[in-house]
């Protein structure tokens, strides 16, 4: 079937229309999107930032659409599910990573912008282990970040084995970080967001957590060691030292996303009377979307976006690119 996308053809090109052929394969599944979202990631692939892009690119690594065809060997989706799909497509399964479950660091991995193209698309066909079921809860624009950033954020924080009432932080309250705020919260911790936009403050508030004003560092000392565990979602430069101090003894650092600069930290930080730890997380396995999915169906946890047409996608782009989004745009397919 030809399918119709709309590429970048060139370094921080515009999409436009882009058809590409793609059959139906033995355990795939064809779908018809309703819901991409633009998030900072997509952006940052238009623009090449990690050197890694393949052009042309067909952006969008949250996706939200039906099946409307599935391959022969394919039992567990029909025509009509409705199904998230979120970075990654495809995977070996048979690996030392996959066999373990961890299919996210499979060497054989195809994901969108590097090896395959993405839901800014009237359909995509992928491998049906990487098309999850939704509940019903989840038909909406408001669920689409779930696919990558709420994945994301959700296993690293898992991660943690956080006892019940931990003191926590999140670092930038955008795509990843209101959705870290909100399943902390919901997890029963006391949750802190570290902002540098005041105008978040009641957003923060309403999803959970406390508002502490990040662009003043002059207050971090004051809550020197208090928190177990911080996930960092900024994706500029910071003081990586000043939070380290302000973690517990046997304090966790989660870090998903970096700066394009190398990030300095002082090391004796991690032992110097105390045994911190610092780990990174990318997205999640199959089983961390099926937990995650769950979760946020059952504790409503929804992303705060706001929704454009496909057919404003240029424009879009430009808004997440120029910071004018807050949190998340949706694009929503009116085909
Ligand atoms: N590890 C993974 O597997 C994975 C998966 C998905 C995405 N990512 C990465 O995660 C990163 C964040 O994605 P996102 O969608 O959450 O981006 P985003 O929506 O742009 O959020 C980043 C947040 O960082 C803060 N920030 C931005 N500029 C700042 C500045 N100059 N000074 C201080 N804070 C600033 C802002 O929060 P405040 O306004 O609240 O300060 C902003 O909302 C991206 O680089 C993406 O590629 C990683
Ligand atoms: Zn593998």
């Amino acid at each position: 079937m030809k399918i119709k996308a709309y590429g970048i053809k060139e370094e921080g090109g515009k999409a436009e229309p882009f058809y590409y052929e793609r059959s139906v394969g033995e355990n795939e599944v064809r779908i018809k999107i309703l819901y991409c979202s633009i998030a900072r990631g997509d952006v940052q692939f238009i623009s090449n930032d990690w050197g890694d892009t393949k052009y042309p690119l067909v952006p969008g690594h949250e996706i939200v659409g039906t099946v409307e065809e599935t391959g022969s060997g394919v039992t567990a989706l029909k025509a009509g599910d409705l199904v998230g799909v979120g970075y990654q497509q495809e995977a070996c399964f048979a690996c030392e990573c996959c066999k373990a479950g961890n299919e996210q660091f499979c060497t054989q991995q195809k994901v969108i912008g590097v090896h395959c193209y993405g839901g800014l698309a009237e359909h995509i066909v992928v491998d049906n282990r990487f098309a999850f079921k939704l509940s019903p809860a989840l038909h909406s624009a408001k669920s689409v970040p779930l696919l990558s950033s709420g994945l994301t954020v959700y296993t690293g924080i898992v991660k943690a084995q956080l006892p019940a009432n931990s003191v926590v932080g999140v670092l930038g309250a955008g795509g990843l970080g209101q959705l870290a705020i909100q399943f902390l919260h919901k997890m029963g911790h006391k949750v802190y967001a570290f902002s540098h936009s005041l105008e978040k403050k009641e957003m923060i508030n309403q999803l959970g957590a406390e508002f502490i004003l990040s662009s003043s560092p002059g207050n971090l000392s004051e809550l020197d060691k208090k928190f177990d565990f911080i996930i960092s979602t900024l994706n500029v430069e910071y003081d990586l030292d000043a939070f380290l101090k302000i973690l517990k003894p046997q304090g966790k650092f989660c870090v998903v996303a970096s700066p394009l600069k190398k990030q300095s930290i002082s090391i004796g930080l991690l032992y110097d009377y105390a045994q911190r730890t610092i780990y990174g997380n990318y997205v999640g396995s199959r089983k961390d979307m099926v937990e995650m999915l769950d979760f946020a169906a059952r504790h409503n946890i929804e992303s705060m976006v706001d929704v454009m047409s496909f057919s404003e996608m240029n424009e879009a782009i430009e808004k997440v690119r120029t910071g004018e989004v807050k949190i998340r745009l949706v694009l929503k397919n009116q085909e």
